[in-house]
């Protein structure tokens, strides 16, 4: 079966990269899809974003990473994926989760959506606490690839202004 994993990943975490790792022993490929649209004015460019993913994931060789534009649904169909996969820490994310599994299962009732649940010791981390602590100087040298870590430090340097 073909997968397809999106999100913004602004930037990617070592939560994402976890889930992208256990999943991809489980189907055959797994497209990232990086979304281009996004409602807030996300702190990296899609191209930023998707370069940082592909630097992270290139050990797993049945990962591909690519942006998308539009409907999630319409890239699963281009793909052939039958699979959506998304990840759950707390249940805070179980109610947005369940709308979007089933709001896509409506426009695309073929495409099945399939949670992992994060590692204990990752729950924690989301993009915007990772966002937030780089702006003020903290060190998340444990929460994101090296990469990312770079880019944060480059993207901040000189800027003590929290983008958040
Ligand atoms: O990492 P995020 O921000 O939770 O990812 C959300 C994302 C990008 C997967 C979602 O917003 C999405 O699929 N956007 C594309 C537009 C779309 O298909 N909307 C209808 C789905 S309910």
């Amino acid at each position: 079966m073909i997968a397809v994993y999106p999100g913004t990943f602004d930037p990617i975490t070592n939560g994402h990269v976890d889930l992208i790792r256990r999943a991809s022993g489980h189907f055959v490929h797994i497209h990232v899809l990086v979304a281009a649209d996004t409602r807030k004015i996300p702190l990296f460019t899609v191209e930023e974003r998707t370069a940082m993913i592909k630097d992270a994931v290139s050990p797993l060789a049945n990962v591909s990473v690519e942006p998308f534009r539009g409907l999630l649904v319409d890239s699963v169909r281009r793909l052939k994926a039958g699979s959506i996969i998304r990840g759950l820490r707390a249940t805070s994310d179980f109610e947005y989760e369940q709308q979007m599994a089933l709001m896509n299962r409506r426009l695309h009732p073929e495409a099945e959506t399939f949670f992992l649940v994060s590692s204990e010791d990752l729950t924690y981390l989301s993009s915007s606490f990772v966002r937030e602590i780089a702006s003020l100087g903290g060190d998340v040298s444990s929460m994101v690839p090296p990469g990312v870590k770079k880019a944060l430090a480059e993207k901040f340097a000189g800027k003590p202004v929290a983008r958040f």
